[in-house]
């Protein structure tokens, strides 16, 4: 592969430089990409356009020089093939009509197949024919706690009260969601590989909304199981948001890779990840500040974390009304980076 930085940095060799991408680079910072979404019908019809998303994919590669290409996709493609289709809702966020809330609704549940997300692996396939050997690509999905809430919330939620009652008050009723989730991930992640997938990122967007044990409980044994199946194909990314809380049994897991948010400080991180690479961790809000403090800020984190098994990104994804510029300082900051 041309540049492989990123999947060097990944599997924990030494690198020239710091490699960098952003959470949600393929999105509503670039102008190409407003300008496809707002030719079609909704968000879904572009995640299904194999060419659509492809073409999405890209556009950060050529406009922010980013050093990997993460498939344009939704973690909510998982629900959709259990049985349980969403729509996102304009400047909302996702809506699912029905909700999960009995062992019934568990049970008329699909464990999903290749079939359910043939467009996520033909856009995945196209993606890696235009990219040739130049960059990775990655994969993802979501958590299974991450997908398990909205499915009981049917939406994106302050408290997330309604998939918090249903694990303490139903805890095995949970589990069998959990389970069935997991299966499907596992199946999906593996045919995102299949299909050109260099890397895959779990994104456990609402970890942080549980406590330590039921951390434990119902997000990481659950992204333990997929890790496991992962890890011998590919170098995998579990992304705890606001989880810092347990990092002492994230850090038993078995990837390569952690994502870390903005809450954490990089030598507490590095104590507690040994030789883990990890991966972050700007505020995203800090792209709003000006151009010096963007670059400060960027070389400032490059120093806390060190150059190698580290991957510059920020701490969650960048937020849709961040000037493209500020984008393109965060990315060539990081390029420009010399140990002090
Ligand atoms: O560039 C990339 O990161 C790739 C594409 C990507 C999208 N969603 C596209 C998208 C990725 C990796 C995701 C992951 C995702 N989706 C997560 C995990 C990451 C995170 O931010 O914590 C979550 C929780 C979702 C669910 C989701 N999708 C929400 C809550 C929303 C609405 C909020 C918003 O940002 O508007 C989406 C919509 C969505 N997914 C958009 C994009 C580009 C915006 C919708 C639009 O264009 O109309």
């Amino acid at each position: 592969m041309q540049n492989d930085l990123l999947l060097k940095a990944a599997r924990g060799e030494e690198t020239e430089r710091v490699p960098v991408w952003l959470m949600r680079q393929a999105g509503r910072i670039l102008p190409g990409y407003r300008k496809v979404r707002a030719s079609v019908k909704d968000f879904t019809e572009l995640v299904k356009t194999p060419e659509l998303a492809c073409q999405v994919t890209l556009e950060p590669v050529h406009v922010l020089g980013v050093d990997a290409a993460i498939i344009f996709s939704d973690i909510l493609v998982i629900p959709e093939a259990m049985g349980l289709p969403y729509q996102m809702l304009e400047s909302k966020g996702p809506w699912f009509e029905k909700t999960i809330k009995t062992a019934k609704d568990i049970e008329a549940l699909h464990i999903g197949n290749t079939e359910d997300w043939e467009y996520v692996v033909n856009a995945l396939k196209l993606t890696r024919k235009e990219l040739g050997d130049k960059l990775p690509l990655l994969g993802f999905a979501g958590s299974p706690w991450t997908i398990f809430a909205y499915m009981t919330e049917g939406s994106g939620s302050k408290t997330f009260s309604v998939a918090k009652k249903m694990i303490f008050s139903e805890p095995e009723l949970a589990h069998s969601l959990l389970d069935k989730i997991t299966t499907t991930t596992i199946r999906y992640l593996k045919d995102q590989v299949k299909a050109g997938a260099d890397l895959v990122q779990i994104f456990d967007s609402w970890g942080g909304i549980l406590g330590h044990d039921t951390y434990y409980e119902f997000s990481l044994k659950y992204i333990a199981r997929i890790v496991d199946e992962l890890s011998p194909l590919v170098p995998v990314t579990a992304f705890p948001k606001g989880a810092y809380f347990a990092s002492e049994q994230l850090a038993k897991l078995n990837c390569r890779v952690i994502g870390l948010d903005w809450a954490i400080n990089a030598a507490d991180a590095r104590k507690t990840f040994g030789n883990k690479t990890l991966q972050g961790n700007m505020d995203p809000c800090l792209l709003y500040a000006n151009e010096t403090s963007i670059r400060k800020a960027t070389h400032n984190m490059i120093q806390s974390f060190g150059t190698r098994n580290y991957i510059a990104n920020l701490g969650h994804g960048v937020y849709p009304d961040t000037p493209v510029d500020h984008v393109k300082c965060f990315v060539d900051a990081v390029k420009e980076y010399k140990a002090q």
